[in-house]
This record gives C-alpha cells, sequence and structure tokens, in this order.
C-alpha cells in the first residue's frame, strides 16, 4: 500500500505530548483565525477520568481551515473548564496547539481536579466556540461510594442503522460509558445499507480519518460523547476484520491492494488515536509510537473509589494468529477443537504475555468492591454443534483456550472479588456464569459475564438462539436479535444490570425499551433475573 502518508514518529509524539499540555505563548503568536464555517462539526469528547484528571477531546475540521491556508498551520484552541454550563465560575482554562500532524486533533489532559464530581468544558478557537461538554472525575481510590452506572456498548457499524440508541443513552444517568470496539468499520457499505458509508475501502491514513469523522459528525453520538466521560478499547474494525496482531485479517477485495499491513496498522491506529478522548501516554508509553507496525498502549485501569475496579483490556494488538485456519488463510471460522492440534497449545495468547502480566498484577493489587473488566468480545465457550462434538469460533476466547483458562486462574489465585466481565462483538445479548474451567461443566463459578449486543451491527436472529442456550447451561439468557446497549449500576450490596434495546434500528427516531434485567448480589456469583 503506497498511499500511506510518511509519518515521523518523533514528530508526532512531540506534538502529542505537547498537545495535552498548557502551552504560554506570546499574545502575537495565538492565531485568531475567522472561520467561514463551524470548525468543530465533530462535537467534544472526554475519557480517561481518574479521581484528579480527565482528557479532553476535540478535532478541527472545517472547510475553512484550508480556505485560509491554516490545513497546513497549527492552530491555537482555548479550553475552559467550568462548574456552571455557563462558565461563570471557571476552575481551570489554558490553550493548546491543534496540529495539523495529527488532523487538528487536541488532547487536553486537565490535572488538578477535585475527586468525584462533575464539570463543564468546551473550546475556543479564533472567533468560534464548540458545543459544550459534561464530564466527571471518579472518586479516589479507597474512598466509600454508594454507587458507580456504567453504560457498555461495542459495534457500530454507520451502514446497519441509526445510532438512536446512543440519544437514549444520554437519559440513563451514567457516570461513564465503556466502549467495547469496532467504532469505526472499514467496508464500502453493506448489501441493504440503511444509510450509505462514503469512501470506499478504508486502507490509508486519510480514509481512515474520513471514516472516523464520518462516525463523529453523527448527532446521536456526539451528544453521548458530550455528556459523561468514555473509556475505550477497540476490536477488529478499526483497522480491518479479523486481523491478529501484525497478522491480517481479511475483507480487502482485491489480492495486492495491501501490501503493507504493519504500515496500514500504524494508519489505523494513528487515526484512532486523533479521534479518541484518550491520553497521550497511549503513544508514549508504547513501544515505538507510531511507527510502521509499532504498538499503541491502550490496556488500562483505574478504580472508582472503593467500590470497583474498571480494567479495560486489548484483545487484538498482542495475540497469536487464529488456530487452524482454513488452508492457512485469514479469517474467523468454526473449527472442531478435536481437530486442531493448536488449540489446546498453552503458550498461545490473546492478550499477549505483558498484557496477561500486567492484568494479573493489577488484579492483585485491587481493592475494588466489584472488578470489571471490559474486553471485546465474549468470553464463555459458546458450541455451535448440538449434541457430542464442539464447533467453535477460532477467533474469539474459544480459539484461545489456554490464555482463558491463564485469566480464570487469575481471578482465582488473587481471590479477585466480585468478577465482571463486559464483551461485545459478538452483536448479541449473551448472559452467563464464568466458570473456572470451561473444559468442565462442574467447575467453580468465579464470576459473571454480561457481553452485549451493537449498536447497530447485524447479527443472524433467535432462530439457534434456544439450542444453542441449551447446548452451553453457564449462559442463563440470550437475545441474538435486538439492538441496543448495556447498564451496569453496581453498589456495595449488589449490580443489576439491564439489557437497553431500540425498535428499530433502521429508524432515527427508534424508541427504547428494556428487554432484560439482571441482579447479581455481592459475594455470590449467581445471576437473577429480575
Ligand atoms: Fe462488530
Amino acid at each position: 500500500m503506497n498511499r500511506l502518508a510518511p509519518c515521523d514518529r518523533r514528530l508526532l509524539l512531540q506534538l502529542a505530548l505537547a498537545s495535552t499540555a498548557t502551552l504560554w505563548l506570546p499574545p502575537s503568536a495565538r492565531g485568531q483565525p475567522r472561520f467561514s464555517s463551524n470548525p468543530f462539526t465533530l462535537g467534544v469528547a472526554s475519557g480517561s477520568p481518574t479521581h484528579d484528571s480527565v482528557v479532553l477531546w476535540t478535532r478541527l475540521l472545517s472547510p475553512s481551515l484550508l480556505d485560509t491556508g491554516r490545513g497546513q498551520g497549527a492552530v491555537t484552541v482555548r479550553w475552559e473548564v467550568a462548574h456552571d454550563e455557563q462558565f461563570a465560575r471557571l476552575v481551570q482554562s489554558g490553550q493548546t496547539q491543534a496540529e495539523p500532524a495529527l488532523a487538528h486533533s487536541v488532547h487536553v489532559e486537565v490535572a488538578g481536579l477535585a475527586a468525584d464530581r462533575w464539570y463543564f468544558y468546551r473550546f475556543i478557537a479564533g472567533d468560534a466556540t464548540s458545543p459544550v461538554g459534561r464530564t466527571r472525575t471518579f472518586p479516589a481510590a479507597g474512598a466509600a461510594v454508594a454507587r458507580l452506572r456504567l453504560g457498555y456498548a461495542s459495534c457500530q457499524r454507520w451502514e446497519h442503522g441509526y445510532f438512536s440508541a446512543w440519544r437514549h443513552m444520554r437519559e440513563e444517568n451514567l457516570d461513564a460509558v465503556m466502549f467495547l470496539g469496532d467504532y469505526i468499520y472499514e467496508y464500502p457499505g453493506a448489501a441493504n445499507a440503511v444509510r450509505p458509508v462514503s469512501g470506499g475501502w478504508v486502507l490509508t491514513l486519510d480514509d481512515y480519518r474520513r471514516r472516523h469523522a464520518l462516525y463523529k459528525g453523527d448527532a446521536d453520538l456526539q451528544a453521548m460523547h458530550a455528556t459523561c466521560p468514555w473509556l475505550l478499547t477497540w476490536d477488529d474494525h478499526e483497522v480491518q476484520n479479523d486481523y491478529a496482531a501484525l497478522h491480517e485479517g481479511t475483507g480487502v477485495p482485491f489480492l495486492g491492494m495491501v501490501d503493507d499491513f504493519a504500515a496500514r496498522r500504524a494508519a489505523a491506529y494513528q487515526a484512532w488515536y486523533e479521534h479518541m478522548p484518550v491520553r497521550a501516554s497511549v503513544l508514549t508509553q508504547a513501544l515505538g509510537g507510531l511507527a510502521r507496525g509499532a504498538e499503541l498502549r491502550i490496556y488500562q485501569q483505574v478504580p472508582f473509589g472503593r467500590l470497583a475496579t474498571l480494567c479495560l483490556l486489548d484483545g487484538r494488538q498482542y495475540r497469536d494468529r487464529q488456530p487452524c485456519l482454513k488452508d492457512g488463510k485469514p479469517g474467523g471460522r468454526l473449527v472442531d477443537p478435536a481437530a486442531c492440534p493448536d488449540w489446546a497449545d498453552a503458550q498461545r495468547s490473546y492478550l499477549g504475555r505483558a498484557q496477561e502480566q500486567w492484568l494479573d498484577g493489577t488484579l492483585a493489587r485491587s481493592g475494588g468492591q466489584w472488578n470489571v473488566i471490559g474486553q471485546q468480545t465474549l468470553f464463555g465457550l459458546r458450541d455451535a454443534r448440538p449434541g457430542p462434538g464442539q464447533r467453535l469460533w477460532n477467533d474469539g476466547w474459544d480459539g484461545y483456550a489456554a490464555a482463558r483458562t491463564r485469566l480464570t486462574d487469575s481471578l482465582r489465585k488473587n481471590a479477585v472479588a466480585n468478577p465482571v466481565l463486559l464483551g461485545g462483538d459478538v452483536h448479541e445479548n449473551w448472559v452467563g456464569r464464568i466458570l473456572a474451567d470451561y473444559a468442565d461443566v462442574a467447575s467453580p463459578t468465579v464470576g459473571v459475564e454480561f457481553c452485549g449486543t451493537s449498536i447497530t451491527s447485524r447479527s443472524g436472529g433467535n432462530a439457534k438462539t434456544a439450542e444453542r442456550l441449551a447446548e452451553n447451561p453457564h449462559f442463563v439468557f440470550a437475545d441474538a436479535e435486538r439492538k441496543g446497549y448495556g447498564v451496569a449500576e453496581f453498589t456495595p450490596k449488589q449490580l443489576i444490570t439491564t439489557l437497553r434495546v431500540v425498535d428499530d434500528v433502521t429508524r432515527k427516531d427508534a424508541a427504547i425499551e428494556t428487554l432484560a434485567r439482571f441482579v447479581v448480589p455481592a459475594g455470590r456469583a449467581v445471576i437473577e433475573k429480575v
């Protein structure tokens, strides 16, 4: 793929670091452009909250950036954080540079905030002011907390429907959103598309930027970003369907269209960074910044007081290749594990050894009453063959059985309190008990799992759901039709998870309803449908 813009890693790292800090600039250096159109068309967002800091994000995108020749230069952006929506009681303000090398994105890391409180924020560039966003800090580690309301969602394929789910999520009174992957899709379109995507296959840095900008232009998605802080991880479609680390996945129609997957992944990762409210440290903690094929370090943990420890995992970037590929060619598929020698290979990893060790250490030290692990996909074994024998999906945890058992071993060894796994990817709601060893159905339950449906992405429907539930009795509920999100409300006594679904994903004005609700009492890994 020779259409990739070359990127200067050192420059990008410097810019990423510089853009997070408050810069002192002499008045003459302050760009005061007059924009002929609103440069804040992609909205605002906040993310990666801690007890005293949060990342504020925006990206300037306006034809007038190019009109004025500023498409080539940096633009000074002022930011403000206030106690009130009118910005009468200012808490902090500063300015930063929106750099063209990072697509005029802004990642401000506001520090020194008070714990456990809500703030308002906005950006000003020249004569333009952004929409107002609302965000919050988390309670300090160890602080007593009465409640955490956490939304979780994934898989928002543009052409499969409208983002009405996000509009309804604004009314859920959430403290934070966990986004669990497939923020964009890289396809040129879909059969029976509800709305068209522009730009064809997404392959280059420019392509990825344009696709992110298309999605970020959606008013409902923007509004939810402006409502509370988000914690984000990714899955495959932020780069390419079913890719594994530096192994290419599937989807590109013509052989030879992409001849350098490492460069494509670097472009996709850079565009993801540019569009997400994440810390510059995802670049600077990485082994090699944005160099071709280098790491982008996005796995993380953050306490929400004493009540919960929230972990976000990265199951794409470090994994071994899927086992038993068809004729050695990429792509997820159902496999009979008994006929696949690699299936039980204990050396194969899903998170990579470094992340596995990090997670084990994080869980060992966690003081959270609940331990929430947000990750990409369904965790529990899901056998698609009724009766004797198995057919398992090789692209999810089932294809990495030894790595899955290392994670459940870590939960047991560290006596982790109340583990709750949240997931996405399968475009279906699956709720179940986490078994210590899925090879032994009688093994103890070590936690609970809520794998969410999609915001829009299609799934196969409920024809086989009852059969699959019967075949995999550690799951207590499944639905393969409805689209939406989940709300997990944690208190010291219990977790209540509510599955919220829209009535028609093809309608912009879709209504929301509750599909099911579950209670998990603290200290007991049981799931009661209520
Ligand atoms: Fe998806």
